[in-house]
């Protein structure tokens, strides 16, 4: 295995691979229904990286350091050929950690295939305990029902689950007490997120970020929490436990406290298009170069080389002008 480093001396370890652009919900932050409609043109299917083709990939990133794996989408249990996919990565030498991020409301069905297949954890998301809140959100027509059965179901087989909160002023700081008390009791890992200016079509401006500040401060009126060390060098989020408890509480700040000095994640976007940060403008086509190339040495030089080039540090520079009017890849293609 090489180590190698980019221009801030930052490791690649990490791999974010989306694996369909597609999700069945339409949560107002993210796929909003004016955009995402009906008519909306996703990726076909020979346009999406094959299995075959995601493992090669993943092999030469993990001959280059990356010992981490997350799926990502769109929703990633839309994609019907998941379970090989995962079974697949966890025969690869070196690596670690495969993980799984989804909406949870295809888990009552899927989350024992994706268990045998040798997943070990997942990251859902969900915004609102309150059914009418959260179906304003995802503007499906999912119920908060549907996915605590998802969790109820992944922890009953026993996948490890965090809970993700996006939170957005005006949406959903009503929930982040109750969200707190409710997957305390459950001894359930929650995360809250602030809301980020990802891609171009998600309304974003600061106004409608709620702070890791604010959040503590909230949660300081119910409950005694206390920090907790990371885990390793590059770790997301910043961790919290309940006083007297095992239970940890997280909080995502790249808004507050951005964390770009120790990120070490590449994202393979759902076009098959290679990212050094979520908020690029634009990737490397790995997709036509996994199709063109025979040689496995050929696809990890060209890796090893984007990597060295690498001066992403969105989150340090952002501004609201950077926000608003930069180009940047959608969430739903290139997958948190
Ligand atoms: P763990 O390995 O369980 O800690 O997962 P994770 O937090 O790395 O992944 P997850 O998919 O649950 O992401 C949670 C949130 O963190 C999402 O909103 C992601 O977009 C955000 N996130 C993850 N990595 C980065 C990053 O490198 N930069 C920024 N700005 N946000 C990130
Ligand atoms: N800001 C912060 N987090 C977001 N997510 C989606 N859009 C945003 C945004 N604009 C979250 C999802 C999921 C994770 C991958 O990213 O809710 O939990
Ligand atoms: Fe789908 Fe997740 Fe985006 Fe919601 S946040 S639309 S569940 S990908
Ligand atoms: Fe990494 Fe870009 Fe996120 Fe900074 S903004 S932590 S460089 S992905």
């Amino acid at each position: 295995m090489t180590v190698i480093t980019d221009k801030f001396g930052r490791p690649l370890q990490d791999l974010r691979i989306s694996v369909t652009d597609r999700c069945n919900f339409r949560c107002t932050y993210c796929m909003p229904k004016e955009i995402f409609g009906k008519d909306y043109a996703f990726l076909p299917r020979k346009h999406l990286l094959s299995n075959d083709e995601i493992v090669r990939l993943a092999k030469a990133f993990v001959s280059l350091g990356v010992n981490k794996i997350r799926l990502t989408g769109g929703e990633p249990l839309l994609r019907r050929d998941l379970p090989e996919l995962i079974a697949d990565l966890s025969a690869i030498n070196g690596l670690e950690d495969i993980a799984l991020t989804t909406n949870a409301s295809l888990l009552p069905n899927k989350a024992e295939a994706i268990k045998a297949a040798g997943l070990k954890r997942i990251n859902v998301s969900l915004d609102a305990l309150d059914n009418e809140l959260f179906q304003a959100i995802n503007d499906s027509g999912v119920s908060t029902d549907r996915v605590l059965k998802g969790i109820d179901k992944a922890l009953e087989v026993g996948l490890e689950v965090k809970v993700n909160m996006v939170v957005k002023k005006g949406m959903n700081e009503n929930q982040i007490v109750p969200m707190a008390k409710f997957f305390k009791d459950k001894g359930v890992t929650l995360r809250y997120i602030e809301f980020m200016d990802v891609g171009t079509t998600n309304g974003w401006d600061y106004s409608k970020v709620v702070s890791k500040k604010e959040i503590v401060d909230m949660l300081s009126a119910h409950f005694e929490i206390e920090p907790v060390d990371p885990d390793y060098l590059g770790e997301v989020a910043k961790r919290y436990r309940y006083k007297g408890t095992d239970t940890e509480v997280g909080f995502i700040t790249s808004v507050s406290e951005s964390f770009c000095s120790t990120c070490t994640r590449a994202r393979i976007a759902a076009d098959g298009k290679l990212y050094t940060c979520l908020f690029a403008s634009s990737g490397f086509d790995l997709k036509e170069l996994v199709r063109s190339e025979s040689d496995d040495a050929g696809i990890r030089d060209t890796i090893a080389d984007i990597w060295g080039k690498r001066v992403d540090r969105y989150s340090d520079e952002r501004t609201e002008i950077s926000a608003k009017n930069k180009k940047k890849i959608e969430m739903s293609y290139i997958g948190g």
